[in-house]
């Protein structure tokens, strides 16, 4: 599905993020488990993650980056008409991590909210879902967030997917473009249901209510099927980002930068290699952060804009892929 191939209606106003001050490296990790510092870097190219307070849930991070976000964007709490989070870590299955945000951040008591499963393409849809709202007129000014607490739902005792994820928040503000050509040119989101098993939390659903089976066998926990999902990913991202440039008449070479979700380093390389893109364009936080899930674009942007890396005009891609199997893409002119 794509949307909007035409003049931006909405533009970025503000970025933000925010990283627990905890990390948890590579070496920690094989003082702890059968795994080394080596072979996760030569598979994954992820040396640390951070990892959350045990006293902290996905709503205090998420406030952070939505606060550092607004900050940058120069508005208000009030002045919000929407707030989307993408998460697979809610703070509470019931309700909404949004409704956290909002009473933390202080919005107006009726501004709406709502959290968004994609996985680690929840910022991509998030995104996609406010630029449509402020095209039609639905809202002006829009906070969409990537929020996860991966270390609270991976099974430690897996050595092949516990390395690979960390904990993070992302935010943006989003808001009316005006008229310079400058904001969201198009965004465009896609699923893939025939992929359910090979990324999935199996119990504590309707469909495996929590039990003591639930918690002796783990199923409360991620489970995926590493090698599908990154042969999935290759092509998927791949054609994704090669759609949002010819949807918008560019070159591989009108790419200022490619702003990833990071997942493995070799799935870049391979994306970097198929799309023609150079290395150099892509912003890699991989080695610091791991794999954020729906907070990893949001976080890379903010990186890199702070970093003054990002400047305006510049043509920007955006790309993830996660557990669904869902994805996307989408294309800024900062
Ligand atoms: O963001 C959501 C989307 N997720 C992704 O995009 C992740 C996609 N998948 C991947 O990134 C990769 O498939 C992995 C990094 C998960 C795995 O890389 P791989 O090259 O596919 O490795 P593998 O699963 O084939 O494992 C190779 C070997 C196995 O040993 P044997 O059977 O060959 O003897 C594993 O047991 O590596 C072993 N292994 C480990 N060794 C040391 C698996 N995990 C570890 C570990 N430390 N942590």
């Amino acid at each position: 599905m794509a949307g909007n191939v035409s003049e931006p209606g909405s533009r970025i106003l503000g970025t933000g993020h925010y990283l627990p001050s905890k990390i948890l490296t590579n070496q920690d990790l094989e003082k702890v488990m059968d795994t080394t510092d080596e072979w996760i870097v030569s598979r994954s190219g992820i040396r640390q993650r951070h990892i959350a307070a045990p006293e902290q849930a996905s709503s205090d991070l998420a406030t952070q980056a939505a606060q550092r976000a607004l900050e940058a964007a120069g508005i208000s709490a009030k002045d919000l008409d929407l707030i989307i989070v993408g998460t697979v870590t809610p703070d509470l299955p019931l309700p909404s991590t949004a409704m956290f945000v909002q009473r933390n951040l202080g919005t107006r008591k009726d501004c709406p909210g709502f959290d968004l499963t994609a996985a680690c393409a929840g910022f991509i849809y998030g995104l996609s879902i406010a630029d449509a709202f402020i095209r039609s007129g639905f809202a002006t000014h829009v906070l969409v967030i990537g929020v996860e607490l991966l270390s609270r739902i991976i099974n430690w005792e897996d050595r092949s997917t516990c390395v690979l994820f960390g904990d993070g928040a992302g935010a943006v503000v989003v808001g009316p473009a005006t008229g310079d050509g400058r904001g969201v040119l198009s965004t465009h989101i896609y699923g893939d249901g025939s992929m359910i098993d090979a990324l999935k939390i199996p119990g504590g659903g309707s469909r495996m209510p929590f039990s003591q089976e639930v918690l002796n066998n783990k199923l409360h926990l991620v489970q995926m099927v590493g090698v599908d999902v990154f042969k999935y990913a290759v092509k998927a991202l791949t054609a994704s980002v090669q759609t949002a440039l010819a949807k918008n008449h560019l070159a591989p070479s009108d790419v200022d930068w490619v702003i990833p979700h990071q997942a493995n380093l070799r799935i870049l390389e391979a994306v970097q290699h198929r799309t023609g893109i150079p290395k150099e364009r892509f912003f890699i936080n991989i080695d610091q952060t791991a794999n954020t899930s729906s907070a990893s674009v949001p976080i890379a942007l903010d990186q890199a804009v702070r970093a003054g890396k990002v400047l305006p005009g510049q043509s920007l891609v955006f790309c993830a892929l996660g557990g669904g199997i869902a994805w996307g893409s989408a294309l800024v002119r900062w």
